[in-house]
């Protein structure tokens, strides 16, 4: 009995500290997803980006990333969703649902103006 004791105390020191709470495994997804890290071209926060800048017509453009802080869930869901057209230099992720949703609570809490609230896996909003 005291050897199962120390066995189930060992093991739960051990792997105890691999459990991330939702928020440390949306950041986790959102700073390295399956392909490129978000956070190279949305930044940080998710917020309005200039990756760069073009001549458009012999005159310094900044090239800008929108911000994805605002969106609908719909939209945010539909536009990781859909095959990119050729144009957009944004990836196409193979993201679950469940991952999706994460993603949104994560970018949406960096959104000052708050008019979200937090949507469960089901793509449904909590009432609380
Ligand atoms: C290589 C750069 C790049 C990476 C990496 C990237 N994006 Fe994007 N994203 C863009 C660009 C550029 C746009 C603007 C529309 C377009 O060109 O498709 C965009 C658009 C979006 C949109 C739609 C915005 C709108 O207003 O419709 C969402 C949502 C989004 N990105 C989320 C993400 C998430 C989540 C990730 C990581 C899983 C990610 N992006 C990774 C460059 C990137």
């Amino acid at each position: 009995m005291k050897i199962l004791i120390t066995f189930l105390f060992t093991t739960l020191t051990l792997f105890g500290s691999d459990f991330i709470t939702p928020r440390e495994y949306a950041k986790m997804l959102y700073e390295n997803p399956r392909g490129i890290s978000c956070k190279k071209c949305h930044g940080n926060d998710g917020s309005e980006q200039i990756l760069g800048y073009y001549l458009k017509k012999g005159v310094k453009t900044p090239y800008k990333i929108p911000s994805i802080q605002n969106l609908s869930f719909e939209k945010f869901k539909n536009s990781l969703n859909q095959i990119k057209n050729a144009k957009s230099i944004m990836p196409n992720y193979s993201l679950t649902n469940e991952e999706i949703v994460s993603l949104y609570n994560y970018i949406s809490q960096f959104n000052k103006n708050k008019k979200q609230q937090p949507i469960n896996t089901k793509g449904v909003k909590n009432d609380k």
